[in-house]
């Protein structure tokens, strides 16, 4: 078990407190000195360009048209979403390269990378081919994101349910480490962790609190990060759990750890 307390990783710039996953929101979480890193999620847009933000389509989010909201974030470009407004705020929906430079290089960058229309593989690839394939339909996508975050001074991590996202980031930068989104499973993030040579796991907080993750993957050598902490009893847990980091909704959720 670890003996420290987990680090603290703002999930899309604490989403509980600010508008997720804009520059406002990674202002605010980069100033709380309770925060390590941020988790932001990248999206490739039509014109490849890279952006800040979750979902496939703008009906959560933004007050953006049918003709707008109801189609995939991948099949439009920048400028037909660049003037919509993020919940309740007036922030925009960010290019990654604004989000970046809004966030001091003290804390670290964990990039999870949204899938840019290409699906493809997710967990428990089954050969060498289609693995391959994978990481060839993902590689425009990650080329493009690399280039804008290794251009900071930014330590980084990049993460993604998607096995292609992966494999790609592993094929165009070998130096930046990786970590296997896991969604109800074990096996597959080990197995992920083993074949990407992974830094670190990201493993739903049910999983771990279910289960024997953080023991198997520490003796296998990796740090867990648990997600998404949104309440200082999960926090507690996860803590006696012995993760090595809160992928956290808001920093109270420290509130009971000392
Ligand atoms: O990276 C952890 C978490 O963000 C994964 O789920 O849907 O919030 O991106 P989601
Ligand atoms: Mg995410």
């Amino acid at each position: 078990m670890s003996s420290t307390s987990p680090r603290v990783i703002a999930h899309r710039g604490y989403a509980a407190d600010n508008p997720e996953n804009t520059v406002a929101a990674m202002r605010a979480a980069a100033a709380d000195d309770r925060t390590d890193a941020v988790e932001i999620d990248a999206r490739l847009t039509a014109d490849d360009r890279v952006i800040v933000f979750h979902d496939d389509d703008l009906s959560r989010l933004t007050d953006a048209p049918p003709a707008v909201s109801d189609t995939p974030v991948w099949e439009l470009s920048y400028d037909e979403i660049s003037s919509y407004t993020v919940g309740d705020s007036d922030e925009l929906i960010p290019l990654l390269a604004e989000v970046l430079a809004a966030i001091p290089p003290s804390i670290t960058v964990n990039l999870e990378l949204k899938h840019p229309g290409c699906e493809g593989l997710q967990f428990g690839a089954v050969d060498a081919a289609a693995r391959e394939a994978a990481a060839d339909r993902w590689r425009p996508f990650v080329e493009r994101a690399l280039d804008i975050a290794t251009a900071t001074d930014h330590d980084l991590l990049v993460s993604s349910f998607y096995e292609g996202a992966l494999a790609a980031t592993r094929a165009v930068d070998p130096a930046v480490p990786v970590a296997p989104l896991v969604v109800d499973d074990v096996e597959p993030g080990l197995t992920l962790a083993d074949r990407y040579d992974a830094a670190v796991i990201h493993p739903p907080l049910d999983l771990v609190v279910e289960s024997d993750f953080v023991a198997r993957a520490h003796a296998a050598g990796y740090r867990v990060n648990a997600w998404t902490v949104t309440t200082p009893a999960e926090a507690t847990a996860l803590a006696a759990a012995g993760v090595d980091g809160l992928i956290a909704d808001t920093p109270g959720v420290l509130s009971e750890l000392s």
